[in-house]
């Protein structure tokens, strides 16, 4: 497998998403993002590209869509392993998902600095990773962690509240919105969002047959 020649310096979104659209594999498609640089802020600093994770097989039985790299995720170039990853791994666990299983990606795939969030033309810009990764995965159901995913999904007026009472059809697939684990922490264990998390992960796992009750 070879790169394709990645996204240039300050690349517009349509140049992204052309090149992402013409990756034929998720190698290809990593291969060539791990040097993009259409986002110079970011692209400037950070580490590594989080490409994100994917099970062995290629085929996610639920692909996670979270925000964008943290410091952690930053060093090791791996989506969702600091403090939120550690929760998650520890919520996918409770209610009978395996992430080895899953997919795990974000609406943004560079570091924004000081964890600040993503700018709309970085989002815009990105998208077409994000796009060509749910092309090629092609999971049955969708996970939109915390509002920057949501409204990826969803469009600029998405309430996250509102969006998590129902799944969303999307492109055929279902999509459901929750709080993202920071938001969990952020509140404590005994807070709202925590449990709301846990119960719509419980949810997820019973809709794609890993749990007999949700
Ligand atoms: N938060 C995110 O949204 N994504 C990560 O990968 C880590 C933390
Ligand atoms: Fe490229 Fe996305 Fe990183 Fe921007 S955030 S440089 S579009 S990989």
């Amino acid at each position: 497998m070879a790169a394709l020649r990645p996204p240039r310096l300050d690349a517009a979104p349509d140049e992204v998403a052309r090149i992402a659209a013409a990756a034929p594999d998720w190698a290809t498609l990593a291969a060539t993002a791990r040097s993009c640089v259409a986002c110079p802020e970011l692209a400037a600093v950070r580490q590594h590209v989080v490409v994100g994770d994917v099970p062995a097989s290629g085929r996610p039985l639920v692909a996670f869509v979270g925000e964008a790299p943290g410091a952690t995720e930053d060093e090791t170039g791996r989506p969702f392993v600091g403090r939120s990853g550690a929760l998650l791994d520890q919520l996918l666990a409770e209610a009978g998902l395996d992430r080895a299983e899953c997919a795990v990606l974000n609406v943004v795939k560079c570091r924004p600095p000081g964890n600040r969030t993503p700018k709309a033309p970085e989002v815009a810009r990105c998208s077409g990773w994000l796009h060509r990764q749910i092309d090629l995965l092609d999971p049955p159901a969708i996970v939109a962690l915390g509002l920057s995913a949501a409204k990826w999904f969803l469009g600029p007026k998405t309430v996250l509240g509102r969006a998590r009472e129902h799944p969303h059809p999307w492109n055929g697939r279902g999509l459901y919105v929750t709080y993202h684990p920071s938001a969990a922490i952020r509140f404590g264990p005994n807070g709202a969002p925590r449990a709301a998390l846990a119960a719509d992960l419980r949810q997820v796992a019973h809709l794609v047959g890993k749990r007999d009750l949700p």
